[in-house]
């Protein structure tokens, strides 16, 4: 494993690596154990747009191994000026030891890497979020100890989220389903991958999808980058939520996780929200495992 730009790069083997390692890197983290795994290495964080977990889940990731974390907003770059990505990657291999970035397009993260000499890892685009997707299996696993048998639901817009959820469960052994309305599919290519490889359904229809599910999942119907779109969608949208009728479907057990931020009263109610805070608000601190984990594969 040379960088982190999608999961569909990673084996099932790979994945179970990381999720072991950052159980481990929880476990030291809560006992006070020292894991400066990384003394005196050097991420870069190019933000292309915004973040509060992301960023400070690397930020503090980097430090608490022992190493060091440099924020790169867009707006002081040059690359926010037009400086290609060809020579941007070029430059920052020189100084650093890794570099984490979000932007919009899946492409820039593959230039950077394909130009760079350094890992890259892929903090969102447009088309996915592995890191979110790896602190959400390893939330899964926590809370119900295994994942063949296991089906997860996803309701909602077929971004980013959907693209590494179905691509994390699939490869993990999950049956997937994902509920969306019609023009709001995932990527075309990972629905074919998904139906060869795995158990996977879509649906128009969100209770036929959260039917007998173990996790729920849901995101915002409007994206970094889609707040034009945003009346659009929320017309699209409409119905597509997790709430009360739609737990009723799913197993009496199942738990519900959302990347956050929420927005409560759209994909998810507050009732359900609260219901599931503890789940959802580990899994937002399982970034920060993750994340180490993952840094010590491409760092170390
Ligand atoms: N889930 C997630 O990536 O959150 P941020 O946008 O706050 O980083
Ligand atoms: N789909 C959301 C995820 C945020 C973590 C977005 O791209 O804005």
């Amino acid at each position: 494993m040379k960088h982190l730009l999608k999961l569909g790069d990673l084996t099932r083997e790979e994945i179970l690596s990381i999720l072991n390692l950052a159980d481990q890197l929880k476990y030291e983290r809560k006992n006070g154990v020292a894991t400066e795994y990384l003394k005196g290495k050097k991420l870069g964080m190019i933000f292309q747009k915004s973040s509060t977990r992301t960023r400070v889940s690397f930020e503090v990731g980097m430090y608490e191994l022992g190493g060091y974390a440099l924020f790169l907003s867009n707006r002081d770059l040059q690359i926010g000026r037009g400086e290609p990505v060809e020579d941007t990657a070029r430059v920052l291999s020189r100084y650093l030891d890794g570099i984490m970035i979000r932007t919009f397009a899946q492409k820039e993260v593959e230039d950077l890497a394909k130009y760079g000499s350094i890992p890259v890892i892929n903090g969102l685009t447009d088309y996915c979020h592995p890191c979110q997707v790896l602190a959400d299996l390893m939330t899964i696993r926590e809370r119900k100890g295994a994942f063949r048998g296991m089906k997860m639901c996803f309701i909602g817009d077929g971004n980013n989220m959907a693209n590494s959820l179905m691509v994390g469960a699939i490869k993990t052994g999950m049956s997937f389903s994902i509920a969306c309305p019609k023009g709001y599919e995932p990527d075309a290519a990972l629905i074919e991958w998904a139906k060869k490889n795995g158990d996977f359904t879509m649906t128009e229809d969100v209770k036929e999808a959260a039917a007998g599910a173990d996790v729920l999942y849901t995101d915002v119907w409007a994206s970094m980058g889609q707040e034009e779109e945003k009346q659009i969608r929320e017309k699209a949208f409409k119905g597509y939520q997790v709430n009360e009728g739609v737990m009723n479907v799913a197993k009496k057990d199942a738990m519900v996780l959302h990347c956050l931020p929420a927005h409560r009263g759209e994909e998810i109610t507050a009732d359900v929200f609260e219901a599931h805070a503890d789940e959802i608000f580990e899994e937002a601190e399982n970034r920060l495992h993750a994340q180490k984990a993952v840094l010590c594969k491409l760092l170390k």
